[in-house]
């Protein structure tokens, strides 16, 4: 085991790279919605062309069996050439090494098209190497995935850490293995069982958590208490029990929501009102925390020193149901910039409310995972970080001397 090398180990000059990047975007229509993944790769991949490199990109896109069209990564290539302003050629056929001058470009199709990537299979992984002369691995965000383009490549080329990578490892050390406390954490999102071990984990580490969205429903309904027509999952409520319980021995306080906002009828715009939890009927269903829940959450950040935020408090998709998350996001961004709050966010439905709030660049970082977030607030080790801090292949330093005594 040794430190993570990075860009500054490599000299990348006229070296093929393969770079593994988290291309997974939110597309409608074969429309990209969201292009935060793809703007938070553009220092490495920049980095490389200025450096000379022949960049090869891999990428995958959902979760195809097999060659499934619909999830070409052509209309990511076309969006990411158009940033980086030079053209990108998709790669179909894996056998020949893509024909690149130096600051050039070429992206393979949807890993995920084979059979080999979700297997970890080396063989696979050994057609992806002889492509490439080093390999940089700058998606966190896949890296708790064990998969060939993450994990058993780096068994056989050099293997470096992106620029994105290193800055996600940096931040989330910094927010969860050495935190400035208190530490509050907020955990949205429709079901407990999707989000458990997180839950469990955060428990016993942090002083205020929050569960929100359908999470907070199935805590409500835990005690005895009405929530009609909301999402809710009446089996999870002895996991709800054993989560409260590891909170009370750890000292964690659980913090139920005082006011929610509810409509009868979920549409855009319905006729909503707020109420007390207690004051639910059969057919009320909870779309989102309301304005004096909010606010508690804000007195209790300015108590805590580290927040951390995953999932959204309400059905934040479906206006006016944003504007817990929109607000409770505009007061944290302002406690960021006023007091000594280390504030973090990560997921796809976080990015989302802090984009739609206006305060992306506000918080102290936002990571673009989801998955791999969770699985490292939930304390699990990623194996594509652990296969760059094992990987044992000769690395040169930009004077061609060997710098991992291999
Ligand atoms: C993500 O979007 O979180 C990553 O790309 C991983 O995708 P997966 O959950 O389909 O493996």
């Amino acid at each position: 085991m040794h430190k993570i090398y990075t860009l500054d180990d490599v000299k990348v000059h006229n070296q093929r790279v393969l770079l593994r990047v988290d291309l997974n975007v939110p597309m409608k229509d074969g429309v990209i919605i969201d292009h935060e993944r793809m703007e938070k790769i553009l220092p490495t991949i920049k980095e490389l062309i200025e450096k000379g490199a022949k960049i090869i990109l891999c990428a995958h896109l959902g979760r195809p069996k097999g060659v499934d069209l619909s999830l070409s990564l052509q209309p990511i290539a076309d969006a990411l050439s158009k940033l980086i302003k030079q053209p990108i050629n998709l790669v179909r056929d894996y056998s020949k090494t893509p024909d690149l001058q130096q600051g050039q470009v070429a992206m393979l199709e949807n890993l995920r098209f084979h059979a080999g990537e979700e297997k970890n299979d080396p063989v696979f992984a050994q057609q992806l190497a002889s492509l490439a002369d080093i390999y940089v691995n700058d998606g966190f965000s896949v890296s708790h995935r064990a998969h060939a383009s993450v994990e058993a490549i780096t068994h056989i080329l050099p293997s470096f850490a992106g620029r994105l990578m290193q800055q996600e490892i940096e931040a989330l050390t910094q927010a969860f293995d050495h935190p400035k406390e208190p530490i509050m954490a907020i955990v949205g999102g429709s079901k407990v069982s999707t989000k458990l071990s997180v839950l469990k984990s955060l428990a016993q580490k942090v002083m205020y958590l929050i569960p929100a969205g359908g999470i907070a429903n199935t805590f409500i309904y835990a005690h005895k208490q009405q929530v009609g027509k909301s999402l809710c999952e009446p089996d999870m409520v002895d996991m709800v029990m054993e989560i409260e319980a590891i909170a009370l021995k750890s000292g964690c306080a659980i913090i139920p929501p005082s006011d929610v906002v509810v409509v009868e009828n979920l549409e855009a715009n319905a006729k909503y009102r707020t109420c007390a939890p207690q004051d639910l009927t059969y057919k009320d269903m909870i779309v989102d925390f309301g304005p004096e829940t909010v606010n508690d959450i804000y007195k209790i950040a300015q108590l805590c020193r580290t927040f951390i935020w995953n999932g959204p408090l309400g059905v934040f998709e479906i206006p006016p149901f944003d504007n817990g998350s929109v607000t409770l996001a505009q007061k944290i961004a302002h406690l960021t910039k006023t007091r000594d709050l280390y504030t973090i966010a990560g997921g796809g439905e976080t990015i989302a409310v802090l984009n739609q709030a206006g305060v992306m660049d506000n918080f102290s970082y936002v990571s673009t995972a989801g998955g791999a977030f969770l699985e490292w607030i939930e304390g699990k080790s990623l194996p594509g970080v652990e296969a760059l801090k094992k990987s044992n292949i000769q690395i040169k330093n930009q004077n061609g001397k060997v710098i991992n005594g291999n």
